[in-house]
C-alpha cells in the first residue's frame, strides 16, 4: 500500500472533517464546533504551534496526527507534544500510524526538536505499537479544567 505523508492542507477538510468525528466518537467526547473550527484554522496558519500531517492513500485522506510544537524548561530545542493520532478504521492494520509517527520521528531530527512524546490511556490498544517505538514513564497527569 502506498501512503503519503504530508502536511495537512485547506483541501483536507472535508476527509479530515470525517476522521475527526470519528477521533471524538472513539473518546466519546463531542468537541464544539466553534472549537473544531478553531483547530482546523489553527493547523493551516503557520504562525500557530499547532500543526497536522495526514495519511495519503489513493487521494484520500486515512489518518492524522496532530500535533503541538513548543518550548520547554529543560530543554534548548523544540518538543513535539502528539496531541492526536487517528487512522479510518476500515485502513487500520496496514502500518498507517507507525508511519505517522515515524515521519514525525524522521521530521524532528531534521529540525533538531528535542523531544516526541505523547499520551494515552493505560488500557488502549494503541500501547502495542507504541511500545515499539519508546519507553513508557511513570508520570501519571494531573488535569483541571478552569
Ligand atoms: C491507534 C491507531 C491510530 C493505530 O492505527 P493503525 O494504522 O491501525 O496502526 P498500525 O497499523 O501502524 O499498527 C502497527 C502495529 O500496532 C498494532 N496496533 C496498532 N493499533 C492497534 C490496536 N488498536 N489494537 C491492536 N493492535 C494495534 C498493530 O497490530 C501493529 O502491530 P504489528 O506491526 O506487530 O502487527 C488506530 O487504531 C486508531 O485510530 N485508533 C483509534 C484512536 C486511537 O486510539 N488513537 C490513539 C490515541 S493515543
Amino acid at each position: 500500500m502506498d501512503v503519503v505523508i504530508r502536511e495537512i492542507q485547506a483541501q483536507d477538510k472535508p476527509q479530515w472533517r470525517i476522521l475527526w468525528n470519528g477521533y471524538n466518537q472513539f473518546y466519546e467526547s463531542k468537541v464544539s464546533d466553534s472549537v473544531t473550527d478553531k483547530t482546523w484554522l489553527r493547523m493551516l496558519n503557520v504562525q500557530s504551534s499547532i500543526n497536522g500531517r495526514v495519511a495519503v492513500v489513493n487521494d484520500e485522506v486515512v489518518g492524522f496526527a496532530h500535533i503541538v510544537l513548543h518550548e520547554g524548561t529543560w530543554e534548548l530545542s523544540t518538543l513535539c507534544y502528539l496531541e492526536d493520532l487517528f487512522v479510518a478504521p476500515e485502513m487500520r492494520g496496514h502500518g498507517i500510524a507507525r508511519q505517522l509517527i515515524q515521519s514525525l520521528i524522521d521530521e524532528g531530527k531534521t529540525q533538531g526538536w528535542s523531544r516526541l512524546y505523547w499520551h494515552t490511556r493505560e488500557n488502549n490498544p494503541a500501547r502495542k505499537l507504541y511500545d515499539q517505538f519508546a519507553d513508557v514513564e511513570d508520570f501519571v497527569l494531573y488535569r483541571m479544567n478552569l
